[in-house]
Parts: structure tokens; sequence; C-alpha cells
């Protein structure tokens, strides 16, 4: 990996469409990044996003030089965030979006990889662990620098929905949902928990609490997109928060954990996968993955989308 000035956070970022612009103005506002480099096929709207971003620089927190830029320009960014490709209609699982979604990041991180960028990419398009296994193929940079937001945005989700129903800040609800970012995902309740008491026991304690709630919880949380899309016509709040999340996890070294899509090499008893569980990241990407327990039924659906997920990669990856 190329010697950094570590003073300096650049990022890229592919596709200013809904996500990718949220992700911009996220970004902004947050403060950690100095420089952003926005690239779209789109230049008119591209250079549209900077110039608007640009304008509001006065007030963001710290100063980041935003300019619109082409794949030329990745070869000393420290992240290429990419949030280009088709998205889902009403209607459409992430997993339709396959074929067209793979021919355009073939394309995009080819050209990327020609500037002779070095750094970490962050994969967001969906069906993003998918896609986040073809950018590690395509790049050939080491799997611990690819990632892929992964169950980031449904661990969120989750943690506000029980946060709602349990009348605590999210922040103190540590839950995760793993596996695929997608109808397979599950949620890991057998090791949730508000503040250090476990939910099955708060749920014991207190009658006006009730153990099938959970379910409903969870389905909520796994087809929330659906939802929103059905609503508005895309999700992309969620997301670019939860890519700036990762992003500063990254920029700051901050060895926190979040559910990203990360490649499996024998965790969980499994390998050869990009999917969601949860892992350390810092500077260098992806430090480490965490194993945590899973009971018998957690194994089984963690186990099936793996497979869901292996079975959309074999035609292409074989
Ligand atoms: C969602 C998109 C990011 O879950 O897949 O909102």
């Amino acid at each position: 990996m190329m010697e950094r000035n570590d003073q300096i956070n650049k990022v890229a970022l592919i596709g200013t469409g809904f996500v990718g612009s949220s992700y911009a103005f996220a970004l902004m506002n947050q403060g950690v990044a100095n420089e952003l480099l926005m690239i779209d096929i789109n230049e008119k709207k591209a250079k549209g996003d900077v110039k608007d971003l640009n304008h509001g620089k006065v007030f963001a927190p710290n100063p980041m030089h935003i300019r619109f830029g082409t794949y030329k320009d990745c070869t000393d960014m420290d992240i290429v965030v990419i949030c280009a490709g088709a998205n889902q209609k009403p209607g459409e699982t992430r997993l339709d979006l396959v074929e067209k979604n793979l021919n355009i990041f073939k394309t995009i991180v080819d050209q990327v990889m020609e500037s002779g960028f070095d750094g970490i990419f962050l994969v967001a398009t969906n069906p993003v662990d998918i896609l986040t296994y073809a950018t590690w193929r395509f790049s050939g940079l080491p799997k611990e620098r690819v990632i892929g937001s992964g169950t980031i945005l449904d661990t969120a989700r989750f943690r506000y929905s029980l946060g709602e129903y349990f009348n605590v800040a999210p922040r103190n609800v540590h839950a995760y949902i793993i596996g695929e970012h997608g109808d397979s995902e599950l949620p890991v309740y057998s090791s949730a928990s508000i503040g250090t008491i476990p939910i099955k026991k708060l749920i014991e304690r207190n009658e006006q609490y009730n153990v099938d709630d959970l379910e409903m919880i969870f389905t909520q949380t796994r087809d929330a997109a659906y939802e929103i899309i059905e609503s508005k016509g895309a999700t992309y709040y969620g997301i670019a928060m939860g890519l700036v999340r990762i992003t500063n996890a990254i920029l700051t070294n901050e060895n926190t954990i979040l559910t990203i899509s990360a490649h499996l090499d024998g965790e969980y008893g499994n390998n050869h996968v990009y999917v969601g569980v949860p892992a350390v990241i810092n500077r260098n990407g992806i430090r480490e993955i965490i194993e945590i327990d899973l009971n018998d039924e957690e194994k089984m659906l963690f186990n099936n989308s793996v497979n869901v997920l292996k079975g959309i990669l074999a035609p292409y990856f074989g």
C-alpha cells in the first residue's frame, strides 16, 4: 500500500445519483474527508452537484475540497466509493440487478485500477455482496481492502426498531443483522442486548413485552427498503449515512466493529463469498472478522444466506 500523508483524507465517489449525492452531502457535513472527487457518466449532473455542495462549504464543520473528476484522478485516493449502477424498481429484488450491474462494475473497476489506485474500495451498489465480490476479483486488491456496505443499514434499522420498542436510544441496542443484504438476511437475537441485559431476559421480566413481537421487528427491518421504494421510489439517506460511518472508521483508524460485507476465508465455517458479518474496520480496511456465537437456527439461516449468494456468483465466477 502506498505511503500516505495521513493528514489528507482523499475520497473518490463514483456515481452521483440519489445514494452518491446523499453520501457526498453527509460526508461534507461530518467533516472527516479533506478531498472529495465526484465521478459520474452524467458529467453535467456531477458538476452540478459539485457546485451545489461547494456553495455550502461555508457551513461545513471542516473544509472539504470537492471537485469533479475522472477515473484517471483516482491514483492517490484513500477510498473509492462505488454507488454507480441500476437500482431497485418497485417489485424488483436486489438480486434482480446482478447482470446489469456486473457489466457496469467491470468497466468501472478496470478503469480505476488503470489509474494506479492502491487504496480501499467501498461498494454500495446492489446486490452489494455480489458486486463487492466482483470488485475484489476485478481489482486484484487484497480482500481486506475491498469492503461492501453489507448489512450496516439493516443493523441500523434493526437497532432503531428495537430502540423504539424498548424505548431506548438505538446506540444502547446491541444487535446485529448478518448475511445477505437482502431477503435471506437474519437477526442474531441470541446475543442481542439492551445495555448489558439480554433482550430475551428483558422480555421475560416485563409482561408489556412479547417475544412474538421480535419476529415482527425483524420482518419490518428486512422489508424496509421495499416499503420505502414503494413510497418514494428509492432509498438513499440511511445507506448514505452508513457509508459515511464506514468511511469515517477507515479515515480515523477507528478499529470499530460494523456489520459490513467481508470476504469469508473460513470464518463462520464458510469461504469464497462476500457476506454481511461484524468486522473491525480501520485505516487498512478490514482488520478482522468477528465470529459471534450463533445458535443452531442462526447458523442454519446464515449458511442458507451464504448459499443464496454463492448460487448467484457461480455462473459468473465459477
Ligand atoms: C436499502 C438499499 C441500500 O436497503 O439496499 O435501502
